[in-house]
Formats: structure tokens, C-alpha cells, sequence
């Protein structure tokens, strides 16, 4: 149980809007256990319900995964074939729980490389959880934050260029997920690999977020 945190950051008080995550090291859990990767994956899938549990349980808004990258596409057929399959049943199995929780799902990213089986699944669960309002879950698959970069960029001028938009100057700097928006955030690495995550990882996060001060380029008054 994970009443004792959850009790702290209550007192503490402000708790994130948002919290994001990448989702990272099935494999290595699947090795120390002398098991074949795909169930380092599939162990994976019980880490996201602890983290969907925990956020909403402290209050949390959004919480975006980093489940799949455009990167990822490199690797061997057969592991994108059961990481694609093990999606499929992971919302075969979550959307009646997290539509009840009122959670509401968006998947980012270029879903035109999804094999039509996953594709389908993805936008089932959006359509089936669009109205919950209690966390929003971006399930980041396929994603890259240079192509969302990219895309935004191209959108933009293409508001430009129709005169729906003014060009303004706007800075951006790079790094890897989320870049746009991690400008400001606040990072917090952890050695726990993705499948052993608990709620009580995610609350330590939270409590330790609020043991920082935030300052926003300004100093302290
Ligand atoms: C994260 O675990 C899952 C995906 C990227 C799909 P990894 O598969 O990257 O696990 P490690 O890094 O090999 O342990
Ligand atoms: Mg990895």
C-alpha cells in the first residue's frame, strides 16, 4: 500500500497538473529473470494500471506514457509484432475500466505505421473514453517529439501562408521527449525499471516535485 505517501503529498499540498513518463527498461526486468523480452513487455502492461491508479488517486490531470517510439520501428520484426499485439490487448482489457474511471485516452503520434489490428484498437479507445474527465492519458506510441515538432511547425505556416496566423518569432530548444513542452519542467529519473513501477514510485515523484522550488528563470525573492 501507498496510503502513507499519498497521506504526505496531500499535506504538502500542490500536486502536478501533469506527469510523463517513459516507459523504459521491460527488457532488463525480462533479463535479470532469465525471461524472454516479450513478457518483459507484457509485465510492462500491469505498470501502466499502477500508474493510472496512482494518478488518479493523487489528483494528478494528465499523465502521458512514452510506450512506443518512432525509433522503436528499427527493431526486430518480432518484437514490434507482439509490442503491437500486446496493444491491442491492453485495450481490449482496459477500455471498460478506464471509460468507468473516466479516464479519457488519446494515443499520439503517426498511427499511419500501426498495423490496421492496432490502428482500430486505438481509435476504439479514444472514441469509447473521449468524454472522461477526470485524467486525460496520452499513450504516446509511435511518437516523436521532433515530428510533432515538425508538424506543428509545417501547421503553423501553413496558417501563415492562408493569413489565419501572423508570423511571431517563438524559441524552441531541443532534447528528446517532449521537447516543446519539458522547457520548464521538472525531471525526475528513476533507476526503477518500467515493469516493476508502483504507485509508490509515482508518489515519490510527486512528493519529491514538491520539494523543489521552482523559480522559472527568476531567483528566489
Ligand atoms: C521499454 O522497454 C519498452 C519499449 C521501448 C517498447 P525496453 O524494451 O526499452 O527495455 P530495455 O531498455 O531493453 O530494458
Ligand atoms: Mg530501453
Amino acid at each position: 500500500m501507498a496510503d502513507d505517501l499519498l497521506s504526505q503529498i496531500r499535506l504538502n499540498g500542490a500536486v502536478p497538473r501533469h506527469v510523463a513518463v517513459i516507459m523504459d527498461g521491460n527488457g532488463r526486468w525480462a533479463r535479470e529473470r532469465n525471461l524472454p523480452r516479450p513478457l518483459g513487455h507484457r509485465a510492462g502492461m500491469k505498470a501502466v494500471r499502477e500508474a493510472v491508479e496512482g494518478a488518479l488517486e493523487a489528483g494528478v490531470e494528465v499523465l502521458t506514457l512514452f510506450a512506443f517510439s518512432e525509433e522503436n520501428w528499427q527493431r526486430p520484426a518480432a518484437e514490434i509484432s507482439a509490442l503491437m499485439q500486446l496493444l491491442e490487448e491492453y485495450i481490449a482489457r482496459e477500455v471498460a475500466e478506464l471509460r468507468h474511471q473516466g479516464v479519457a485516452v488519446h494515443v499520439l503520434g503517426d498511427r499511419t505505421r500501426l498495423a490496421p489490428g492496432a490502428r482500430a484498437a486505438v481509435e476504439r479507445i479514444e472514441r469509447e473514453t473521449y468524454d472522461g474527465a477526470r485524467l486525460a492519458l496520452n499513450l504516446c506510441i509511435s511518437y516523436s517529439s521532433r515530428g510533432e515538432l515538425a508538424r506543428a511547425a509545417r501547421l503553423l505556416a501553413e496558417e501563415v501562408l492562408k493569413g489565419v496566423k501572423r508570423l511571431e518569432a517563438g524559441e524552441c530548444r531541443l532534447s528528446n521527449f517532449l521537447l516543446w513542452q519539458l522547457a520548464y519542467t521538472e525531471l525526475y529519473i528513476t533507476p526503477v525499471l518500467w515493469p516493476d513501477l508502483t504507485r509508490r514510485d509515482l508518489f515519490q515523484a510527486i512528493l519529491d516535485y514538491q520539494g523543489r522550488e521552482r523559480r522559472f528563470g527568476r531567483i528566489t525573492a
